[in-house]
């Protein structure tokens, strides 16, 4: 298959002129870079459903609540870019800090109660809020059709879905499903920084989830929950901020395993680094 370079806009003016170029859907995949295979499925998912596919490649300041998070991150364009052209991708946005926040690289406000409040929202701060600034800003300038996003970032997923319909925007947001390595290891932009022992290490994280997923309804949720804990998280190293069986809409945690689907939802520290996961079960 012969791949061809999708076409790469730098500013506004560029897009703008991209855009109205477009005659067939555009489907859109925001991302920050430092591609994996995730984000090339969610580019695939959006070929599959639109007629045009449009990537972004931007750090975006404002959700780093972590200054040292932010300078880590890593930056690898010139690969991003291969990567692209051998996908589906029919154009990539990669707009520099001053061409999105111009002079004032602030985020707005949102609180949507347990949405924005619990889990990332609460260890995070601010992370939604700069989440939401820029993909409004994306939205704005790319008026997409599709947009897709990962449920690697569930609570994110959530967020924009709930953003995107209580502002009315003629916007379909499609979740996608997480793409993990052969052993499990969901992956993401931050495992580059992991060394090997930690990747071996954080394959806990996942496996824990699967194992509370073939426990649902056998013991109490507590019970499991300790269980994975002492027998995975503890022993592999991790430092966990959360762990929990959540509502797959409001994510509010149960305290008893539900009747009905439910999302698990879990982050932790390796090292430095800090990782998130998700397993829904049924
Ligand atoms: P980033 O972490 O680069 O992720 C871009 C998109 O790829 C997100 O929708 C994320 O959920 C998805 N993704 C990441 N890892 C994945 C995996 N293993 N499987 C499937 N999808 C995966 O998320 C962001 O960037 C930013 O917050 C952004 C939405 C771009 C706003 O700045």
């Amino acid at each position: 298959m012969i791949s061809e370079t999708p076409k790469i806009l730098r500013t506004r003016n560029e897009l703008h002129l991209w855009r109205n170029q477009q005659r067939g859907s555009v489907g859109f995949v925001p991302t920050m870079g430092a591609l994996h295979n995730g984000h090339i499925s969610l580019i695939h998912e959006a070929k599959a459903k639109c007629d045009v596919v449009l990537a972004s490649i931007f750090v975006n300041p404002t959700q780093f609540n972590d200054k040292k998070d932010l300078e880590k991150y890593p930056r690898t364009e010139a690969q991003d870019i291969a990567l692209l052209s051998n996908s589906a991708c029919d154009a990539i946005f990669i707009p520099s800090v001053e061409e999105i926040y111009q002079n004032n690289i602030a985020s707005l406000d949102f609180n949507f109660g347990s949405l924005t409040q619990l889990w990332e929202g609460k260890f995070r701060p601010g992370h939604f809020n700069g989440v939401i600034t820029v993909v409004s800003k994306l939205f704005e300038l790319t008026q997409p059709k599709v947009a897709f996003f990962g449920k690697k970032d569930y609570q994110q997923f959530l967020v924009i879905s709930h953003w995107t319909k209580i502002n009315q925007l003629p916007i379909e947001i499609v979740g996608c499903e997480t793409i993990r390595t052969h052993e499990g290891l969901a992956m993401s932009s931050r495992n580059s920084r992991l060394s090997e022992v930690e990747k071996t290490a954080a394959l806990a994280i996942s496996k824990s989830l699967y194992f509370l997923r073939e426990r649902k309804g056998i013991e109490s949720l507590q019970e499991t929950l300790d269980f994975v804990k002492n027998q995975f998280i503890e022993p592999a190293g991790v430092q966990l901020e959360y762990l929990c069986c959540a509502h797959n809409q409001s994510l509010e945690p149960y305290e008893e395993w539900p009747t009905e689907a439910c999302v698990l939802l879990v982050a932790g520290w390796i090292g430095g680094v800090r990782l998130i996961d998700e397993l829904e079960v049924n």
